[in-house]
């Protein structure tokens, strides 16, 4: 009994230790599956939001590609839109780019530097009548009447590339050994249809606006190829008669016609070469084999 009290007693201690730990055990037992329930929560609810929001992601980026689809859809289609327009301009601004290129080419060629050098270039001019020339010079109005021919007129230095009687300057109209701005007129009769348009346009009328002192008249008379255009169709005006005024009477070089013009394409010639105040006072007026009108325009 003794010895089983005393083995009592020496286990009592560890027994009673034993059983407080259990109870210890069971406590942390129960926090630790707690915790374990609420990281089960936690991670539940982590993998719902998760899964939820990549749900919610791949809707908004959808969203967002459609929106960005459609946007450069509709730019495209302006892009495409503004392209088609453009390039309507361009090929037109191409064509009128090309067709310029063309006529400088054909331009250069016909009366550029080598054209200079040319064949039939014309000698250089010759002064017949100087008197004349100081004359009008003292008086402040020089008068020049180009291409002459046998019609020279009282009161005008007449011009002309043959030698006729009546001519005070054997020269070329594009070549006249007078200065720059110092004649107060320039008067034509049928001469200007002799050369073809690119040369009016470019080189005679420039060069002889040039000749004008500011203020100076030019003045011109030349077939009316609208009055002609209009007889013959007409019936009214000869086709022979209509011929020869075309093409000149084509008796001697110098006598064959390059150009036709009306009232309003002369008239635009003038304005381009840098003449003010153009007037026709004369349209469709006969003269034997053709209809002239009659033309004039002040230096700018
Ligand atoms: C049809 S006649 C005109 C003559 C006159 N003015 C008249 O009203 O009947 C053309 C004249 O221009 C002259 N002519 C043509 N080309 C010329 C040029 N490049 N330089 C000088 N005279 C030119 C010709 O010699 C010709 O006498």
């Amino acid at each position: 009994m003794d010895r089983l009290e005393a083995g009592w007693r020496q286990h009592v201690p560890a027994f009673l230790n034993a059983v407080s730990t259990v109870g210890a055990f069971g406590h942390e037992l129960s926090r630790t599956r707690r915790e374990l329930n609420e990281l089960r929560e936690l991670h539940e609810a982590a993998t719902t939001n998760a899964s939820r929001g990549l749900e919610d992601v791949r809707t908004e980026l959808a969203q967002e590609v459609r929106t960005e689809l459609a946007q450069s859809g509709e730019s495209m289609r302006a892009d495409l839109r503004s392209f088609v327009q453009r390039a309507d301009g361009s090929i037109e601004k191409l064509w009128e780019r090309i067709e310029f290129v063309r006529r400088e080419i054909m331009f250069e060629m016909a009366y550029g530097g080598a054209a200079t050098k040319r064949s039939d270039a014309k000698p250089a001019g010759r002064i017949i009548n100087q008197p004349l020339i100081d004359e009008q010079r003292r008086a402040g109005h020089v008068r020049l009447n180009i291409g002459c021919g046998h019609i020279p007129l009282d009161g005008y230095i007449n011009v002309d590339m043959r030698d006729l009687p009546g001519v005070d300057i054997v020269a070329d109209v594009a070549d006249i050994p007078v200065e720059p701005r110092s004649i107060n007129e320039i008067f034509s009769a049928h001469l200007m249809e002799h050369f073809p348009q690119e040369e009016v346009r470019r080189r005679l009328l420039p060069y002889w606006r040039d000749l004008l002192v500011e203020g100076g008249t030019f003045r011109a008379i030349v077939p009316d190829g609208e009055a002609m255009l209009a007889g013959a169709a007409a019936g009214t005006y000869a086709f022979e008669d209509f011929r020869e005024v075309l093409f000149g009477a084509q008796d001697y070089e110098g006598d064959f016609h390059f150009n036709m013009f009306t009232p309003a394409s002369l008239s635009t010639l003038l304005q381009e070469a840098g003449f003010r105040d153009v007037v026709v006072p004369v349209k469709g007026r006969p003269n034997g084999k053709c209809f002239e009108f009659e033309i004039q325009a002040v230096r700018a």
